[in-house]
């Protein structure tokens, strides 16, 4: 399974303006280029802060097409949410949920966020790209892409620069050790 971490970032490498939830700071640019995106993906992988925070549109728009599998330490809060096929709430750690998918027959697995989702997985040897859009904007506060709990120091190998809009980036970048 080709596993792609997708996020959008402020200049500062925050994914959120300050503690506020949701992505609305992101251009038009960047939500009509993510939604293209998401379209090329069967699996999609999120921790449970962003399901929370998106639970609605996400709920809106469940299909068995695409797998949604939730990092949550408390499955069990999650009981009754869960859609066959379609949702799912885990606490495996990420190799498993790789390693599970791949089972399945999935292919290409989208690493949305938040910052426990992309951290476990920027921590981990599974990641093959990494594709940001960098916002034009700096927030001084908010969470960041990677958090600060633990040190990661990944050199990646930068393969596509695209202007989104006049402001907005998306760079695509591959993990070491990846074709
Ligand atoms: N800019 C972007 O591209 C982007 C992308 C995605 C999200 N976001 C934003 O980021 C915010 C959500 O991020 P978040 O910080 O809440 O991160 P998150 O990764 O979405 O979720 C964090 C939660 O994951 C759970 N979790 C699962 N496994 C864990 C583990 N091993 N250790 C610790 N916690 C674990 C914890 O809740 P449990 O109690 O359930 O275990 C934790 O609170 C939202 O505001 C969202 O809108 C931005």
């Amino acid at each position: 399974v080709e596993i792609i971490l997708i996020a959008a970032i402020s200049l500062d490498g925050c994914i959120t303006r300050h503690g506020e939830h949701g992505t609305a700071w992101t251009s038009a640019a960047d939500e009509e280029h993510f939604r293209r995106q998401l379209a090329g993906f069967d699996a999609h992988v999120f921790g449970s802060g962003t399901y929370d925070a998106e639970r609605s549109r996400i709920r809106g728009a469940l299909t068995t097409a695409r797998r949604r599998v939730v990092m949550t330490r408390s499955p069990a809060r999650y009981a009754g949410e869960e859609l066959a096929g379609a949702l799912e709430f885990t606490d495996e750690p990420v190799e498993a949920i790789a390693d599970r998918l791949r089972a399945d027959g999935h292919r290409r697995l989208a690493v949305l966020g938040g910052n426990v989702a992309y951290r476990a997985f920027l921590a981990s040897r599974l990641l093959d790209e990494v594709v940001l859009t960098l916002e034009p904007r700096v927030f001084g506060m908010g969470t960041r892409l990677a958090g600060d709990a633990i040190a990661i120091d990944a050199s990646l190998r930068l393969t596509e620069v695209t202007h989104l809009d006049e402001s907005t980036l998306l760079l695509r970048y591959r993990m070491p050790g990846s074709a």
